[in-house]
């Protein structure tokens, strides 16, 4: 799921290979490259992991341009044969894709029936449809162009023609692309990230534009043939963002980070006088809603649930949190003011992004809260508020969700006070105690592993309670868990485990309960009673206010609004503890993308 292009002078193979695995992190199953010289096209792909693509790599072959490829499997297993490159019949065309083309049937009924295609993929279709046109008599420009109009669904495209190799044609819609300028080469690349080593000026893309890509310009135009003209931005990230350092996962670094992000989301959103800064046409926006839906996926869902409780009780503004895909189908009745907020680290989630071009289109406002800037749904959005947490790269996230919850946490205090309305709560203070309690947490790591060997290690499942935002924590929880250890994990609400889960309670079967909220204190431990004498090995996660003895974690006491941001920090660790003692590949588990560009 990520494309990288180069056409320069220097030898193509390492910036390529080096690129894909920059985009590693984004999730893939298969991954290939082709490059071009005297003698033609050379496409190198495997299954499996950029290190068997590397290996699988001719070194003697030099050249100066090709393209690259992440494939996360969607039409077609993940194998040698549908990764990416594809080739035209003739062999004269090479392309690689990312994104769902909905109507390649129908493409394929109406302009390729009397051929038969190579592969089981919509990428073939267009690859294969780019030559017939050519073959037609078309100029190579317009039969791209010609095939990408019609196209329905999404696509970032490159493509190479193996009699021109000064050219590489781009295009996107709905994913996400943008091409880096440098001096006497050009590059493409689906994220900064891939080719930040190379260049730090990017050009932004808008959905159904194509770019010719030369080595010493970059031409944009449109699908119908009319040039754009746009001016490059600096890529702001530090190429040593992205880089693990010492540490043997970027998400046990990302975690440990995290003391660090709630600091400077203080210092981002705090003015001279210790107030929150904020946008004007942000608060005014919050200010004239009369709802706010929030919509999102993943662990940013779970950010949003925590999210609505804090707008709710402080901003006393009626709160929906709503999962992207579903809403589309599942639309509640609109209020007569919403604002739509949209909660993704990425800001590339399609899922999301297709509500976001569905609500503009009704004429209502929207606002996003990402990780990454100029993402296109912080572009495409009315307003955008930043994290500001660096670059997450773990597929799990981990740094993004308490980000999302201490901006949230601060577009809900800012609020109130905007609408005069008195609290006992000061963010700036509360979150720079958070961060304390972060740093406790993430030193105690040897307890954890401890819990995560005992606990988790053999086990086929295992079950989160708690109550109120204690039982939001548990869904992220069970999330993690999930999906990097590969157990099979849910997060229940204390209270409705004796309407059906508690049957799956065996001898040994762990059940891992938060209870850090006092006026729920009792009951959440009246259900840990209810599992235990079902034979459950319960794990009981508290914070020093509600702790009792035996508690196997207590968390250093924060406001209770902002528990959500300390207990989840052992539930990370946990998984990732986990996921080592059952040997996974924690940064890259198996089947999961970090950023789903695809709906
Ligand atoms: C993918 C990732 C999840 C993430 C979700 C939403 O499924 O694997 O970790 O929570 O997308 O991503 P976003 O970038 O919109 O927050």
């Amino acid at each position: 799921c990520g494309i990288v292009g180069y056409i320069g002078t220097k030898d193509v193979k390492n910036i390529l290979i080096e690129g894909l695995r920059k985009l590693e992190y984004r999730g893939y199953d298969s991954a290939g490259i082709a490059v071009m010289n005297d003698n033609g096209v050379h496409v190198f792909k495997e299954k499996g992991r950029i290190a068997e693509l590397e290996a699988s790599v001719n070194p003697d072959i030099s050249a100066t341009m090709g393209i690259g490829h992440t494939r996360w499997a969607t039409h077609g297993e993940p194998s040698k044969y549908n990764a990416h490159p594809h080739q035209s019949f003739s062999g004269r065309f090479t392309l690689v894709h990312n994104g769902v083309i909905e109507n390649y049937e129908k493409l394929r009924n109406e302009y390729l029936a009397n051929v038969e295609l190579k592969s089981e993929t919509d990428t073939e279709v267009i690859v294969q449809l780019i030559e017939e046109f050519v073959n037609e008599g078309s100029s190579v420009e317009a039969s791209f162009r010609k095939t990408l109009s019609l196209l329905h669904g999404s696509y970032a495209l490159a493509l190479i023609d193996n009699q021109d190799a000064d050219t590489i044609y781009v295009g996107k819609n709905k994913s996400p692309l943008l091409v880096g300028i440098g001096e006497g080469f050009n590059v493409v690349a689906s994220d900064a990230m891939a080719m930040l080593k190379v260049t730090d000026q990017f050009v932004e893309l808008m959905d159904e534009e194509i770019v010719i890509v030369k080595r010493d310009r970059v031409e944009i135009k449109t699908l119908d043939g009319i040039f754009v003209h746009r001016e490059p931005f600096t890529a702001e990230l530090d190429a040593s963002d992205i880089e693990k350092g010492t540490y043997p996962h970027y998400m046990l670094k990302e975690i440990d980070e995290q003391p660090a992000v709630m600091r400077k989301i203080i210092m981002e959103y705090q003015d001279a006088n210790d107030n929150i800064k904020l946008d004007e046409d942000v608060r005014s926006a919050v200010q004239n809603s009369d709802r706010i839906y929030i919509i999102a996926c993943g662990t940013s869902y779970h950010a949003g649930l925590v999210g609505k409780q804090m707008i709710e009780k402080m901003a006393k503004i009626p709160t929906e949190v709503h999962i992207a895909s579903e809403f589309s189908y599942n639309m509640p009745l609109l209020s007569e003011k919403p604002l739509f907020i949209f909660i993704s680290q990425s800001g590339e989630t399609a899922d999301s992004r297709a509500v976001l071009v569905h609500i503009k289109k009704l004429g209502h406002r929207s606002l996003t809260i990402t990780n990454v800037a100029g993402s296109t749904l912080s572009r495409e959005a009315d307003h955008t508020l930043l994290l500001h947490a660096g670059p997450e790269i773990a597929v799990a996230s981990t740094k993004a969700y308490t980000a999302q919850i201490a901006v949230l946490a601060l577009l809900a205090v800012d609020t109130a006070k905007v609408k005069g309305i008195k609290l006992d709560f000061n963010p700036i203070q509360e979150l720079g105690i958070v961060a304390n309690a972060m740093e406790a947490l993430v030193d105690q790591k040897d307890i954890i592993e401890k819990i995560a060997r005992d606990y988790l290690s053999v086990t086929r499942s295992c079950f989160f309670i708690g109550r109120g935002i204690d039982y939001y924590v548990c869904q992220e929880a069970a999330l993690k868990l999930k999906e990097i250890s590969y157990i099979q994990a849910e997060g229940f609400a204390g209270g409705e485990l004796k309407h059906g889960t508690i049957a799956l309670i065996e001898e040994g079967t762990p059940v891992i309960a938060i209870a850090t909220q006092a006026h729920v204190n009792g009951s959440i431990r009246s259900n840990v009673k209810e599992t235990v004498a079902r034979g459950a090995h319960a794990c009981i996660v508290s914070m020093e206010s509600t702790s009792e003895t035996g508690d196997q974690i207590v968390l250093p006491e924060v406001h209770e609004y902002l528990t959500p941001l300390v207990s989840v920090v052992p539930m990370q660790l946990l998984a990732y503890y986990a996921a080592l003692h059952r040997d996974c590949d924690v940064d890259k588990p198996r089947n999961l993308a970090k950023s789903v560009t695809v709906e």
